[in-house]
């Protein structure tokens, strides 16, 4: 796997800034659930390094829960507006002030397709929580009360976000290079041919 140094562009958002930011809507957060049974349910994977973050910085008493969706396969960079439920809940939301964490909001359709299959369980109210909005990039509209960063229309990892699957442990947000990245990976298809 190659170093991301051989292929990122920029680093976008610093670890500094994530954890001002998360800090900051953190105390929204708590604010504004004060006195609410708060759930948060972590979109698996991209929100789960945000989702821990965050609730270290929400100090009123709340759960979490994980659910999976696939919109992406390996190798594509573009939502379908297909999206499969690939690890549902295993809690009952009705009743319950449901808040989603999610890494990114790119077109807008896994996020709307969540709040679709949530909203039929009935919470006390659903919303949104999203690190990153890639508002140029927006197909569907879909409403988000808490949002990180607005971000221009790169493609971007680390913090949770991967590429390809890699490179989520990365402590900050960088841009990837779309033309070093597919260099490095042809490099390694070679090395592969070569080996083989
Ligand atoms: P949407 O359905 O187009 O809004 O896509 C949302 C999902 O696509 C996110 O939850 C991410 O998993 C993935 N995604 C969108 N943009 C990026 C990106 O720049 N880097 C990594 N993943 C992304
Ligand atoms: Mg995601």
């Amino acid at each position: 796997m190659s170093d991301y140094q051989d292929f990122i562009e920029e680093v976008l958002i610093s670890e500094e800034s994530l954890h001002a930011r998360i800090a900051e809507i953190g105390r929204e957060i708590t604010r504004d659930y004060a006195g609410k049974d708060l759930l948060l349910i972590c979109i698996l994977r991209g929100g789960v390094m945000f989702l821990t973050d965050l609730m270290r910085k929400i100090t009123i008493p709340h759960a979490i829960e994980f659910m999976a969706v696939s919109s992406y396969g390996v190798g594509g960079r573009e939502s379908t507006g297909q999206v499969r439920i690939t690890l549902d809940l295993n809690t009952d939301i009705r009743d319950r002030h449901v808040l989603l964490v999610e890494d990114i909001i790119d077109s807008g359709f896994t996020i709307k397709s969540v709040l679709e299959l949530l909203s039929v369980r009935k919470p006390g109210s659903l919303k949104v929580c999203t690190l990153l909005d890639k508002t140029e990039r927006r197909e569907v509209e879909v409403p988000i009360e808490y949002c990180g960063f607005c971000i221009p229309n790169k493609f971007v990892f680390g913090y949770g976000l991967d590429i390809d699957d890699y490179y989520r442990n990365l402590p900050f947000i960088g841009a990837v290079n779309l033309d070093k990245y597919l260099a490095t990976q042809t490099r390694k298809q070679l090395d592969t041919e070569n080996d083989a």
